[in-house]
């Protein structure tokens, strides 16, 4: 490892502190953009050459030095320590080491400003893309759950309190639309990221004659940043993503919230396979959901990531200031957080089953069909509020004699209202209930299967 004199050695008479390296230093987190930094390098080269700013002879030496640090950093070799600052110093040292003379001209035109941008970009871009596609597997599976529990219904629930009977199904769809949203807000999110901001230099662009959308191009974005300023001192793509993932996570956290309940011995809808859970190092007859647990837990991390880059921008005086180093790590926080949880959570609920009878047994209770049997009392010509009135009696005489709706005969119905014809006891079954619930969003069957063939249509485009 070679001490080499700083780039700005020139009009310092000091060497910097020790302790000031250790501090400033990024190396530790931001050498994982070292593919995405010596991409850039070559493109801003071969653009130097194509205006003529460097020679062929410099941009070969420079492509072929790149190369080889590539390679070489893909076989995971090291060649840099703290007192290189950042991915981009180490790299330009090692460059100028291996190639000499031709590695001094690569930063022309170019600042480690819109250098830094460029290298988050490329990351976020590949990012967006991973964590689409496990977006995009969790919906399959949760698609491919909601088929093989089309005849599974379970109490709905709001407050926590038994509501409405709905199919298993629909209630695995309602997540898959969360995730339908988060896959077009992250596809959203990339539109903002994909604009090259290289040629911005430190904040006012460069007099020298670049071509900044050759360099774009090259790298593969179609279009240029539009204001210098802006572009080095813009981190709204990363806010953005981050709200993203923090939302998502917020969707499968939710989910989680309900696994854990339900696999709770006093729901037991759900058992999540024992390879999917952990146990007690003291307690012998645990199994616990910590997957679901742990999620949910990280859930909160991402939250954290994201007021930490909002706060970081919100002070920040035009344009770059160092502060904006601290952006990284909440981000690839995030986004490693968001993968893992997507792709672990993926696994676990293609390993859960469900158990039908406890959910239908808890479906019948609660008198979860008094809505509809108010709804059958409009059907009769019954205005909803008196229904709603008359409904509500039948309940309270249903809990003095400790019987469900379903236990009651039409002749007791009858003692309610006169509209109350013996096919109420029809009506109120479970079945009959979900299948009622048929305009567009609601729990029918019919409804539900037709839901998931747009779904699956949709999926095929993706
Ligand atoms: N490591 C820096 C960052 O992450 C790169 C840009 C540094 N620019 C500077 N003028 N010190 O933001």
């Amino acid at each position: 490892m070679t001490k080499t004199k700083k780039p700005w050695a020139g009009r310092f008479t000091k060497a910097t502190a020790k302790s000031v390296e250790a501090f400033t230093c990024s190396l530790s987190y931001d050498s994982r953009l070292y593919r995405y930094d010596i991409k850039g390098s070559m493109a801003h080269a071969a653009m130097l050459a194509e205006q003529g700013i460097i020679s062929r002879r410099d941009e070969r030496a420079i492509l072929g030095g790149l190369k080889s640090i590539l390679a070489d950093m893909d076989k995971g070799k090291v060649f840099f320590d703290s007192s290189d600052e950042d991915i981009h110093m180490a790299i330009e040292k090692e460059l100028i080491r291996r190639v000499g003379e031709a590695g001094g001209k690569l930063h022309t035109a170019r600042s480690r400003n819109d250098q830094i941008a460029l290298d988050v970009r490329l990351y976020l871009l590949d990012e967006i893309d991973k964590i689409a596609a496990e977006i995009r597997a969790l919906i399959r599976q949760l698609v491919r759950t909601a088929k093989e529990e089309l005849a599974t219904i379970m109490p709905g629930y709001t407050h926590l309190q038994k509501a409405q009977p709905v199919l298993l199904s629909h209630y695995l769809l309602a997540f898959v639309e969360m995730f339908l949203r988060d896959a077009e807000r992250f596809a959203d999110c990339r539109k903002r990221t994909a604009v090259m901001p290289l040629g911005a230099a430190a904040l006012a662009g460069t007099g020298l004659p670049i071509d900044r959308e050759k360099t774009a191009g090259l790298l593969g974005f179609s279009s240029v940043t539009q204001n210098s300023m802006d572009t080095v001192a813009d981190r709204d793509y990363i806010a953005e993503f981050i709200f993203d993932a923090a939302l998502c996570a917020a969707h499968l956290s939710r989910f989680c919230e309900d696994l854990v309940l339900w696999s709770s011995d006093e729901f037991g809808y759900a058992v999540i396979s024992d390879a999917y859970t952990t146990g007690s190092s003291i307690m012998p007859q645990k199994k616990n959901p910590d997957i679901a647990e742990l999620i949910r837990g990280k859930t909160g991390r991402i939250y954290g990531d994201l007021v930490a880059v909002l706060t970081l921008l919100k002070g920040l005086p035009m344009t770059y200031n160092r502060d904006l180093q601290e952006d990284k790590e909440p981000l690839f926080d995030a986004a490693d957080t968001l993968r893992t949880s997507l792709a672990v959570f993926t696994e676990m609920l293609a390993n859960t089953s469900f158990n039908a009878e406890r959910m239908r047994a808890a479906a019948r209770g609660g008198f979860s069909t008094a809505t509809d049997l108010a709804e059958y009392l409009v059907e009769k010509g019954v205005p909803f509020r008196r229904a709603h009135e008359v409904v509500g009696r039948i309940v309270a005489y249903c809990i003095g004699k400790n019987k469900t709706l379903e236990e009651l005969t039409p002749r007791e119905f009858k003692t309610f209202a006169g509209q109350f014809d013996p096919d109420v006891v029809m009506r109120i079954r479970l079945e009959q209930c979900v299948d009622a619930r048929k305009a567009t969003g609601g729990t029918a069957t019919k409804t539900v299967r037709e839901r998931i063939r747009k779904i699956e249509k949709t999926l095929d485009r993706f």
